[in-house]
């Protein structure tokens, strides 16, 4: 029997980014070769000129700065054309206020996709929410240019950017410390440190009291102060 189902390709936790070349609203770039030594932020929106993406964009622009600091790079992409892009960033630049943010001006690159070729390598269009529309995707690619967590969003839901941030600290925290977080983790809560690998370990650390909580052999952590997390 024919089948005219279409395949979609999603790439995993823990695959290489997918490469591409790409124009952009900055400019050309071949990714993620441009930003060996930084972590980014890929993410896709559905539509230029549209509530749920501006509030977005808007959010992601006033706080471009914060990401920034933890050597983290924000890359967009949407399946619209470069000239929609240029004129729907200086719409918000000039006309739209968003609890509070003003004036913004978007510095991050903003790809431009019409023939959906990037969003497809990226497992973006999903159709059973769209197929002409990129659904709200979020990879976190680390400095190896590896992937390293997937966030994905319907249309109708805009994303939370203390979350985003959160991830990305909690995904630098765990490689610098070799320590993994709890469920709501935040900056400056304990974290948990990898299963004791032998009883003798296991016993010792239970007996520690003073530097790990265990709630049983397999579950221990260990204070991490702010200060360590967030360094800058
Ligand atoms: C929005 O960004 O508001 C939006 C985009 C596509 C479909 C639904 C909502």
């Amino acid at each position: 029997m024919e089948t005219t189902e279409t395949i979609v390709t999603m790439p995993r936790i823990g695959d290489k980014a997918p490469a591409f070349t790409a124009v952009t609203t900055q400019g050309n770039i071949n990714f993620p070769a441009d930003y060996k030594g930084k972590w980014v932020i890929f993410f896709s929106h559905p539509a230029d000129f549209t509530p749920v993406c501006t509030s977005e964009f808007i959010t992601f622009a006033a706080r471009e700065s914060e990401f920034n600091a933890l050597n983290c790079q924000l890359v967009g992409l949407s399946v619209d054309g470069l000239y929609s892009h240029i004129a729907w960033l200086r719409t918000i630049n000039e006309k739209i206020e968003f609890k509070g943010m003003k004036n913004i001006e978007v510095k991050f690159p903003l790809i431009e996709d019409i023939t959906m070729e990037v969003a497809k390598k990226y497992g973006m269009i999903q159709p059973g929410e769209s197929s002409t529309k990129a659904v709200r995707a979020v990879f976190f690619i680390d400095p190896n240019g590896m992937i390293r967590a997937i966030i994905y969003y319907p249309l109708s839901m805009g994303r939370n950017f203390d979350e985003l941030k959160r991830a990305l600290i909690a995904l630098q925290t765990a490689d610098t410390y070799n320590i993994a977080t709890p469920a709501d983790w935040q900056p400056g809560d304990d974290v948990i440190v990898p299963t004791a690998g032998s009883c003798g370990v296991a016993k010792e650390r239970m007996e520690n009291k003073e530097e790990f909580t265990c709630y049983d052999w397999f579950f221990c952590t260990k204070p991490l102060p702010i200060e360590k997390v967030i360094t800058k």
